[in-house]
Formats: C-alpha cells, structure tokens, sequence
C-alpha cells in the first residue's frame, strides 16, 4: 500500500513547470534572478491583488524583512500569535526585538482581537503578526482596525493560506505586509521559497536591497547597512509561475478534502471537524484539514499512531509559542484556548494527491476506533 503523505508537492501533470525551467536553461539565467523570478513577482501578486512583491528564499525571511520594513529594533516589542509554527516569531528574536504572544479564538484558531486590544492596554509594540493558520482566516478586518486605531503595523503571516480569501479579499493583502510560504508542504511550492508583498513601494524596493546583500548603487562593493542573501533564484521562480496555474485546482481539492471528512465524521459525535468559513463568500484553502477531539479516552497521538501503523501520516496542531522552552521568558496575553486546540486537536492527511479510495480509508480508520 502506497504511503498517504499530509501534504507533499504536487507538480502539474501539464508540466508548466518543467517548460519555465527549461526556458530558463535554454537562456542562461540559471541564476542569480531573471525572467520567472520577475514573472512570479508580478503574476502573484496580480492573482492576489496586490502591488507590489518580492520573491525570497523563505517566508521565514519574508517575515523577517517585514519586521525590519516597519522599523522593528532591538528591544522593540512585537505581538504575535502564539498558536503558529515558530518561523512566525523567530525573526522577531533575530532582531533583538521580545515577542509578547496572544492567544486564539474559538471560532478561527488564530490572534483573538479581544485579546489582543487587551495586550494594547500593557504594551506599546512595534509590529504585529497575526497568522492563518491552517488556511482559516484570521478576523483580520478587526485586527487590522485594532492596529490602526493604536497606528502599529500589521503582518500578516499567509504562509499557509494562499487561496484563502475573506470578505472579498485574499488574505495577506490586508496588513502593511502580507508574507507567503512555498516550503514543500504547501499549498503550492516552489521546493522553498517565500514572498512579501505590499502597496508599499518604498518597503518592498528596501526588502530587495536587503534581501540582495544591501548593496549599495555605487561602482563598487559598498554597504551602508547589513544585508542578507534573501532572494529566490530564477530556477526555483520558474517552479512558482507553473504552480501559480494550478493554485485554483489545489485550492478546490484541499476544500473538497475537508468536505469529505465533514461528512465522514459526521456520525461521531466525538469528532469536531475544525473551523470553516466564518461568513458567506469567505473561502478558506482548507491547506490542511483540521479536527478536534472531545473524547477523553481517545487521544489526538492515539489517531496519529493508529493512522501511522497503516502509513498515513497526521500530525499533531502546531504547539503553541507560549509553551516553548525557548520562549519561556516571553508575556502571554491568553484565555486558554490554543492550550486547549493543542491538546485536543489533530491535522489530517490533506494531501491534494489523495484518491476518492485513499480519503474513505483515513475516515475508516478514525471511526472504528470510535465504535
Ligand atoms: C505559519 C507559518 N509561518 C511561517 C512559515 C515559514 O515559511 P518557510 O518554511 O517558507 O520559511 C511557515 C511554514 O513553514 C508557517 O507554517
């Protein structure tokens, strides 16, 4: 039996984008930028509704070149949510900046507005990031008027939401800067790979001087300012612009992934699949699927477990920042609710490669062990 991934690469079966880098072989510009990076730059952020963007190594570089465009410095506080993966909160330490964590909603997972008006009240930071985990979106309309009225500016951490779209607009386009993920699980990949995009002009031209060694326009090697080797090469773009054609068909198999476990499931009472659309015309990219449990005698790591034997693999929801050793030193501004997410939540196999037969028998599985 073939192995059932969470979520792994998923390349065109049209091949676009071998053609793109083959275009790129064919002229030479194996690197260091050219033709896609360019292309993907402008087709992202036509697709999304942006202005302006820049294609990097990393979303962890996108976020971290987000912090340093608002003018984040050492000492600076930074709110972020603390239910994420923690590329959401480690270039706030690469800044010297202290990360003052916030914690979830029931009904989205993610950056709780109440609390984070409430974290306003101890605190005057310099950024904040608010995540969408998981593909849901965040209240981000609400975060984003919270962070106006206290003039702070707003990130928005969309590495896993490409796709998702709220109130009419695609998430990672409501903040000052929106930052995307191309790492392999996700909903599209590029192998690796980010992108930060704004209406910021000036934000997004100083990303690119810093993400290319901040070099200076002079005659010769000269820098003002520290720089980072940040950008995405024209080889690893061209895998970005064929996977943009596909983004849509991705988008609606992860979707229809979640719909057949919320009908799978919808006989145990135990299972409670995780949040969807808050409102009509909101549409999340389920990137992965995610439930939680109400049993207290059948454990998120049992399911993993139990779903392993056979080789398919779930995981356990991201452990939220507050409880890591590394940030222990840190505020948190929390109601209990991602320590309850985490404790009783799971992610299921989402991959967009699943067959009609392979998601029958994840649901299978999971229920029998409810019988
Ligand atoms: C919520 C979140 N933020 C940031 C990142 C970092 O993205 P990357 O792996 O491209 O650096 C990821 C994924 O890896 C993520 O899931």
């Amino acid at each position: 039996m073939k192995k059932i991934y969470l979520s792994s690469p998923h390349m065109s079966d049209e091949g676009y984008e071998q053609a793109y880098i083959k275009e790129a072989f064919d002229t030479n510009w194996i690197a260091p930028l050219g033709a896609n990076v360019d292309g993907f730059e402008q087709e992202l952020s036509a697709i999304i509704g942006s202005k302006y963007a820049v294609a990097l190594a990393s979303g962890t570089a996108a976020i971290h070149l987000a912090l340093k465009a608002v003018g984040v410095k050492q000492g600076d506080t930074v709110f972020c949510q603390s239910l994420t993966f923690s590329a959401s909160a480690n270039p706030i330490v690469y800044e010297g900046a202290i990360p003052v964590f916030i914690d979830s909603e029931k009904d989205t997972w993610n950056m709780d507005p109440q609390l984070l008006e409430k974290a306003f009240q101890k605190y005057t930071p310099k950024a904040v990031i608010a995540v969408h985990l998981y593909g849901i979106s965040a209240k981000i309309d609400k975060i984003k008027a919270i962070c106006k009225r206290h003039n702070t500016p707003l990130i928005e951490d969309a590495a896993e939401s490409l796709g998702t779209v709220y109130k009419g607009k695609w998430t990672g386009t409501y903040g000052d800067y929106g930052v995307f993920s191309f790492n392999g699980n996700k909903i599209i990949t590029t192998s690796g790979g980010g992108m930060l995009v704004s209406e910021k002009k000036e934000g997004i031209a100083k990303a690119k001087f810093w993400a290319t060694q901040a070099r200076e326009k002079a005659p010769w090697y000269h820098h003002e300012e520290i720089g980072y080797n940040y950008r995405m090469s024209n080889i690893v773009a061209g895998i970005g612009r064929g996977q943009l054609k596909v983004l849509k068909a991705r988008v609606e198999k992860k979707r229809y992934i979640f719909e057949q476990y919320k009908e799978g499931f919808k006989n145990i009472s135990d299972i409670e699949m995780g949040p969807d659309n808050l409102e009509q015309g909101d549409y999340s990219n389920h990137w992965l699927s995610v439930i939680s449990l109400k049993s207290d005698t059948i454990k998120p790591i049992d399911i993993i477990n139990e779903l392993a034997k056979h080789k398919i693999e779930a995981r356990p929801i991201w452990k939220p920042m507050h409880l890591q050793p590394v940030f222990k030193d840190c505020d948190f501004i929390g109601n209990g609710v991602s320590d309850k997410i985490f404790k009783k939540g799971l992610c299921l196999p989402s991959d967009t490669k699943m067959t009609d037969e392979n998601i029958d028998r994840v649901v299978d599985i999971v229920c029998r062990m409810f019988k």
